[in-house]
């Protein structure tokens, strides 16, 4: 049986939850390389226009139908048209599987927190990371060998996000976020308070603030923008519209979105200060040149900052542990938001208690996840991600914007969005 319907118990519970939501992996390593490649200062511009064309406005259609029909993507798209029921789990799906490969990830960096504290990587942090952490092979045959420190991380991250779903919403996701979120943000603040004053920081952090003002005439630059508030605020998987279906009478719909868009974002490009600064530093002290170094993904987490930790003496010790420990928080409350969307909707669907659905869902995503802790798995993370992110997750944001903005009739949302909010 399903039990009676949750609700936030806080308001601070939902903005804190959809925050973590929002700031995972894409804010930590994407962004500073997207802005980066894309005109530094200038990428601003089309960034700023994004959060307000795409970012706000889908958030808040996501929180409309939610907190209008207070009930799981699935359920809600039945509701509009028995025939539209396939894609939510079209949706379901893809955001099923983006999980089970952002699991593995978040593990590699489990991995990192405890090497960091010994700069376990040693002298070659990217062979430490190929052979010593993927054990990656090109080969096929790589598939049947596990790496079994990759398997035990993917587990303990599973576990960890099982342990938190399978709670009663405000002691599980609500409680996590509202102690995590915090500890994330000094963290941040202390790891960017620190990088200002490393030597060289400037070389980095004055990209930002040296704009390239004939990026903003190339449609690429402003596909990026667009590309970025997608994937950093976690756009079209359903999880805007799961958490405010859980929101209580009278909430004020368009301040939270406001707040929830600009939290994610101004965390970003504070993070990138950082990033900037220490990268500045690494350019200073080993002379390799900026560009080389602002790589994106897990290059610049477990190669780039491994490499930057050995050149900067005692302090990388606490600093080091710091910034895996903040993508380890940031990408926990992600994982968590990716899952309830998912395990809603089933326990919605078949009837089935909360608690049991998160077994299942962890379960089955842990059978899935194992491929990537194979000597494979790094090379078969990098399609799913392609498939996944390049393709099927837009294809998922178009069909919700055809389904809310066209066949439902949106003007019912704008009256329900408005009601209570002071924006
Ligand atoms: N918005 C989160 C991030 O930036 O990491 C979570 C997320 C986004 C997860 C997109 C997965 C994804 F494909």
């Amino acid at each position: 049986m399903t039990e009676t319907k949750s609700e936030w118990n806080s308001r601070s519970a939902f903005i804190l939850a959809m925050i973590g939501s929002a700031v995972g992996l894409g804010n930590i390593w994407r962004f500073p390389n997207v802005l980066y490649s894309n005109g530094g200062g200038s990428f601003m511009i089309p960034y700023i226009v994004s959060i307000f064309l795409l970012g706000i406005s889908f958030v808040l259609v996501e929180y409309a139908v939610g907190f209008r029909f207070k009930k799981s993507i699935a359920r809600i798209l039945f509701t509009i048209s028995k025939k539209l029921e396939p894609v939510a789990w079209f949706v379901l799906f893809v955001v099923f599987l983006i999980t089970t490969y952002y699991v593995c990830v978040v593990g590699w960096d489990l991995i990192y927190v405890v090497l960091s504290f010994t700069k376990g990587w040693g002298a070659n942090p990217d062979l430490y990371f190929a052979n010593n952490v993927l054990h990656a092979t090109d080969s096929v045959s790589g598939i049947f060998t596990i790496v079994p420190n990759v398997l035990v991380s993917i587990f303990i991250i599973w576990f960890i996000a099982w342990f938190i779903n399978k709670r009663e919403l405000n002691n599980g996701i609500g409680k996590v976020s509202q102690i995590l979120l915090p500890l994330l943000c000094i963290m941040v603040v202390a790891i960017v308070g620190f990088s200002l004053t490393l030597p060289g920081a400037s070389i980095g952090y004055t990209q930002i603030l040296t704009p390239d003002w004939s990026a903003l005439g190339n449609a690429e630059v402003w596909l990026a923008a667009f590309g970025q508030i997608v994937f950093s605020l976690s756009l079209g998987m359903a999880i805007a519209m799961t958490y405010a279906s859980y929101l209580p009478k009278g909430s004020r719909l368009v301040d939270n979105a406001v707040i929830v868009a600009f939290s994610n974002s101004g965390f970003e490009v504070f993070n990138s200060i950082g990033i900037f600064s220490i990268l500045g530093f690494m350019t200073l002290t080993s002379g390799i040149p900026f560009n080389e170094l602002v790589t994106e993904g897990s290059g610049l987490a477990f190669v780039v900052f491994p490499q930057v930790f050995n050149t900067m003496g005692p302090a990388a010790h606490i600093i080091g542990p710091l910034f895996f420990i903040c993508i380890l928080f940031a990408g926990i409350t992600s994982v968590i938001a990716l899952l309830e969307g998912v395990c809603y909707s089933i326990s919605e669907k078949f009837l089935i208690e909360r608690k049991k659905t998160a077994t299942v869902v962890c379960i089955v995503g842990f059978c899935i996840s194992t491929i990537f802790a194979t000597g494979a798995g790094s090379t078969i993370l990098g399609i799913f991600d392609g498939f996944l992110n390049n393709f099927a997750l837009l294809f998922a944001v178009l069909l919700e914007c055809l389904i809310f903005g066209w066949i439902y009739k949106f003007d019912d949302l704008i009256e329900t969005l408005n009601e209570h909010s002071n924006i």
